[in-house]
């Protein structure tokens, strides 16, 4: 049994004492700190940028893996490189030239990932996987936490044997409505990063279903 890093999205988590939800994510072991960044135009929503990512950087020592669902992701890699974020991910539909974008984000030092709407199709990636150090597939439509998961499992699969076919090396990571249930037939689909925002925040111990994530119960 594979184990899954959890990357928990402090979008449901409490703003009003973000030290102390920190704090009890460290303790809960989770592995990376998803921030969800949104900015109104490419989602319906907003969120925060780098002003308050550098609040919360100087906050935790957990990796950060930021989520840019924005219209321009190329305006955030200097500033989040800045911030030591390890993982950035933009939306495939966001930027003219991806394959651009992606040698950016790596010449920064950061693992460079395109996410996937749940309608974008696989295949998209089929002439840029191969520079890719890991791929987000989207199993809600982007733009809100609490939304109810799409069983996307053929596409991980699909995903998964493109990687393999092409020799790359990139992660699979799963974002939306992942909970207890599906955790287990996304790691045996392929998944090596489940985020989770609204399972993790649904009460006050974090640690049991980090664990639960991890372990697949
Ligand atoms: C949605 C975000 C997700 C979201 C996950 O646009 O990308 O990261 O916060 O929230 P849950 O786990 O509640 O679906
Ligand atoms: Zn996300």
């Amino acid at each position: 049994m594979n184990t899954p890093q959890v990357a928990v999205s402090i979008l449901s988590a409490d703003f009003g004492d973000i030290a102390h939800e920190l704090g009890k994510l460290k303790d809960a072991h989770a592995d990376l700190i998803h921030l969800d960044i949104m900015d109104g135009h490419y989602v319906p929503n907003l969120t925060f940028g780098v002003p308050v990512i550098k609040r919360i950087a100087g906050l935790t020592q957990i990796p950060m893996d930021a989520h840019l669902m924005v219209t321009n992701p190329e305006n955030y890699i200097d500033p989040l490189a800045e911030l030591g974020m390890r993982y950035f991910s933009f939306h495939q539909e966001t930027v003219y030239h991806s394959h651009r974008v992606v040698q950016v984000i790596r010449s920064r030092g950061m693992k460079a990932g395109i996410a996937l709407n749940p309608a974008t199709p696989v295949s998209t990636l089929q002439d840029i996987i191969s520079e890719l150090d890991f791929v987000l597939l989207m199993s809600v439509n982007p733009g809100f936490s609490g939304q109810s998961f799409i069983p996307i499992y053929s596409k991980i699969t699909e995903l998964k044997e493109l990687i393999i076919r092409s020799g790359s090396q990139a992660l699979i990571e799963i974002d939306g409505g992942v909970n207890s249930e599906n955790a287990a037939k996304l790691v045996s689909a392929g998944a090596d990063i489940l985020v989770s925002a609204s399972y993790i925040f649904s009460g006050s111990d974090y640690a049991t279903r980090i664990m639960r994530l991890k372990n697949q119960q």
